[in-house]
């Protein structure tokens, strides 16, 4: 056991260490909490505009009496919280602001380890970029899902069952009434969304990439068994401190290849792959889509969970939970790689079983036979672009079509519904200008709605193509991250109405079927993109942003090759902390 890191501030002799000490006696705090024990940083990202997370104030209080039971100080200290429904034009575009501010919070403030408790979508990745970036041991226990909605005897979903009623309104077959009495029905708890869509499949992934306590990703938010689990993240918290396990020693290429092969075997969502890409990247990890192809192909889906299957985030609880699903999954994983506990994965999923096979699907006997998600390449993705083949038509995974090209978000709401639209089953619909600069941010525009006069007609699905994302609870033949993105003069940018698109999943294919020459000449004569911002945020945003296929990270917050992270504060390479 080595001297804390806190110590640096609180166990000087000089001005220093008596005005940090003095400013945690202002808070009621002893000189004998202070004395030597690990400080453990709680990093809440709770707030009254995130319903998904309202609960953590609660959820802190266990994880300090854990901190306490094991001999440590907690300090709780406060993030930008990112609310998934409120925040626009999207909460991605927060997304590497609530990182930075995470980051910039763990490294300047006398932590020895730090827990982190995130729910809503962005809120798990952008802790967890952050605390690979800071590199203090770092452990996070997650909200758990919200309880399920009851409408009309069916349990749904928090998000996939309302784009499935929300088709029906549009087709006249529901009343508005009726979609009135659903709002009403729609959330019945905090916690985050309760299918497999970008929160659950996110603190699913931190699960397997060792960062959280095994078995603890989907417990529901409402159970107590989640007070417990946030306790015994405190106490784990204190331990940490004490062994100086740290992000980089967990999250490596090994538990990143993990991670990917859950997303995989989960069907889960999309916006995964850019937190993973955004991770690694941090981590000095070389992910790629080609990576994220690879164990695509290798991978079968195994929980037959909404929106990919049939059974909600509870159920794959109540049939073992993610490490049922890591166990089933261990002969395709890296077993050895080290988790949070100071054991591997292997170690953890020992003895764990699957109680119900309806919800896990045996290895051999999948739900589908290849990942969920699918990379695509061609002369209109030449970065890439992803598909959730899980949720998608089958006899349309090879189509060749005309497009229809939308300029943005309110060229589709202006002419969607439009009954003279030139649009037939075969149309391949377009929308640009909705990337990670063009949005900006990336909204979650890419699942395009049926035009009504094709759902009046009966059609459910068809090939729709963007560079934004889509919620992770949405379904439907839709390719999406398309890189570069039209804003970043990718070919997408270059698409005329009537252009043959050909989009062939099992070949991995997306093309414009023009000469590149032609695309070539389409971009130049347009010339460069206006500018979005002259100030601000949004203009650090759109200048340092990078492209879906390098996770949307900014540029500069990467990991350095070479450079070891900088743990301690800016400017101080050694001794007590001093400036007064
Ligand atoms: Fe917060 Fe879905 S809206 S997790």
């Amino acid at each position: 056991m080595g001297e804390m890191r806190s110590t640096r501030w609180f166990g000087g002799k000089d001005i220093s260490g008596f005005i940090h000490r003095a400013s945690m006696h202002a808070e009621g705090i002893s000189k004998l909490a202070l004395d030597g024990r690990p400080i453990v940083g709680i990093c809440n990202s709770w707030s009254e505009l995130v319903n998904c997370n309202l609960h953590f104030r609660g959820l802190t209080e266990s994880v300090k009496r854990g901190v306490l039971l094991a001999g440590g100080l907690p300090l709780e200290f406060p993030a930008m919280s990112l609310g998934e429904n409120l925040m626009k034009p999207t909460s991605m575009l927060f997304r590497n602001l609530m990182a930075m501010d995470v980051e910039e919070s763990i490294r300047c403030y006398p932590f020895d380890s730090v827990v982190l408790l995130g729910g809503c979508d962005k809120t798990v990745p952008a802790q967890i970029m952050a605390a690979v970036s800071a590199d203090l041991p770092a452990i996070m226990v997650t909200g758990g899902p919200s309880q399920p909605a009851w409408f009309r005897g069916r349990q749904l979903g928090a998000g996939t069952d309302l784009w499935h009623y929300l088709a029906e309104l549009r087709a006249g077959r529901m009343t508005q009434e009726e979609f009135d009495e659903l709002e009403a029905a729609a959330t019945p708890s905090f916690g985050h969304c309760n299918e497999m869509g970008t929160a659950s499949t996110m603190t699913s992934i931190v699960e397997a990439l060792g960062m959280a306590l095994p078995g603890t990703a989907s417990i529901p938010a409402v159970e107590a068994g989640r007070g417990r689990a946030a306790e015994e993240t405190g106490i784990r918290a204190v331990a940490l401190a004490h062994e100086g396990l740290r992000p980089s020693q967990i999250v490596t290429e090994k538990s990143l290849d993990n991670a990917v092969t859950l997303l995989m075997a989960l069907g889960g969502g999309t916006n995964a792959v850019i937190h993973l890409l955004a991770i690694a990247g941090r981590a000095g990890v070389p992910l790629t889509l080609d990576r994220f192809h690879e164990i695509s192909r290798r991978t079968p889906v195994i929980a037959n969970v909404r929106p990919s299957g049939e059974h909600l985030v509870e159920h794959l609880y109540h049939a073992g939970g993610i490490r049922a699903v890591l166990k089933e999954l261990l002969p395709l994983l890296h077993g050895d790689a080290l988790t949070v506990t100071g054991r591997t994965l292997a170690e953890e999923v020992e003895g764990v079983e699957v109680l119900d096979r309806n919800v896990i699907f045996p290895l051999d006997k999948p739900l589908a036979t290849e990942g969920g998600i699918t990379t695509l390449r061609g002369s209109l993705a030449p970065g890439g672009a992803i598909i959730k083949r899980s949720t998608a038509s089958a006899e349309l995974m090879r189509h060749r079509g005309p497009a229809l090209v939308f300029e943005d978000v309110y060229d589709v709401a202006e002419r969607i519904d439009d009954p003279d639209l030139p649009v037939t089953p075969d149309t391949v619909m377009v929308l640009r200008n909705t990337g990670p600069k063009g949005g900006p941010g990336m909204p979650e525009w890419g699942q395009l709605p049926i035009p009504k006069k094709l759902l009046e007609q009966g059609v459910t699905d068809m090939v729709r193509i963007s560079d934004a994302r889509m919620s992770g609870t949405a379904f439907g033949t839709v390719v999406l991250h398309v890189s570069p993105e039209s804003y970043a003069n990718g070919p997408l940018r270059a698409v005329r109405d009537g252009d043959p698109i050909v989009l062939d999943v099992e070949a991995g294919r997306l093309d414009l079927d023009i000469p590149a020459e032609e695309i070539t000449r389409r971009i130049e004569e347009l010339g460069p993109p206006k500018p979005r911002y002259s100030r601000g945020y949004g203009r650090m945003y759109v200048d340092h942003v990078l492209q879906a296929d390098e996770g949307c990270d900014f540029d500069f917050l990467r990991a350095v090759p070479g450079e070891e992270p900088q743990t301690l504060p800016y400017g101080l390479l050694t001794g007590s902390i001093g400036g007064w």
